[in-house]
């Protein structure tokens, strides 16, 4: 996997969504790194510069981000997962418990596809095995904004469209198909030992509001924001928020980790 490693102190790790990379979080980041932390940015398989992986799984992703972290010496890290990031943060959680400061659910949930959500995930793989996935993507991408922010920000969709155009087809068809087979993660929320952070748009189209809701009584501690006027990318959408949300919880992750 292509990864990116800044600073020092305690490790942050940003994961991203379907159809993205680490360059999602270019400008996310900055506020990170001026705060004592080893901010890490993963491009995970299939996606930016690292290798498409057969069969991928959501648990094999998080066994793939443990191992990078072991490699790099990195002791327990806060976990923020962008959606699909959030999915592989969730695995993390239940599979290495002890390397887990804090997990943040940005714009994510536990909960399993349902049948329908399945179906839908399994004709946008054949959609892309006939057409190619660039068309996928330039339909995709605008639908995870919210309306407003879509119309005035064109560049910035231009630009998201661009780089997810270069990525393989394969990729993204694994990555779909991973999401499409990963476990529910509720009873890892219900029992995390850590505080969990969830940043949740009001105006999210991919993940249906209920959801979002529901699963916030799911941890004994955790730290909610509601972004009234965002959709599902609340790092583009309410940058400067987001970004102090984020740096207040890992603050709070060190806090609780030293008590
Ligand atoms: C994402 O943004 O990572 C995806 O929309 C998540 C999903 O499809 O469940």
């Amino acid at each position: 996997m292509a990864y990116q490693v800044e600073g020092k102190g305690t490790p942050v790790v940003l994961l991203h969504g379907f159809c993205e990379d680490h360059k999602i979080w270019e400008e996310f980041q900055q506020d990170l790194r001026e705060e004592p932390h080893q901010v890490i940015l993963i491009d995970l398989p299939g996606a930016g510069a690292s290798e498409v992986v057969e069969g991928l799984t959501i648990d094999g992703m998080a066994q793939r981000v443990h191992a990078l972290l072991e490699s790099l010496g990195a002791g327990p890290a806060v976990l923020i997962g962008h959606s699909m990031g959030g999915y592989v943060g969730l695995a993390f959680a239940r599979l290495f418990p002890e390397a887990l400061l804090g997990l943040g659910l940005f714009h994510s949930h536990p909960y399993s596809d349902e049948e329908e959500k399945k179906a839908l995930r399994q004709k946008s793989v054949e959609f892309i095995q006939r057409q190619g996935h660039i068309l996928f993507v330039k339909q995709m991408i605008p639908g995870l904004f919210a309306g407003n922010f879509a119309r005035s920000n064109a560049f910035l969709l231009e630009k998201l469209i661009y780089r997810a155009a270069k990525f393989p087809s394969e990729g993204i068809i694994a990555a779909q198909r991973a999401m499409m087979a990963r476990m529910d993660e509720t009873d890892t929320l219900r029992n995390i030992e850590v505080p969990v952070l969830f940043i949740v748009g009001k105006q999210d189209d991919t993940i249906p509001a209920d959801k979002n809701m529901a699963q916030t009584h799911l941890p004994a501690v955790a730290s909610i924001h509601i972004l009234e006027k965002a959709g599902h990318m609340g790092h583009f959408e309410a940058r400067k928020a987001t970004q102090r949300y984020v740096r207040q919880f890992v603050a709070f992750c060190e806090e609780k980790s030293q008590s």
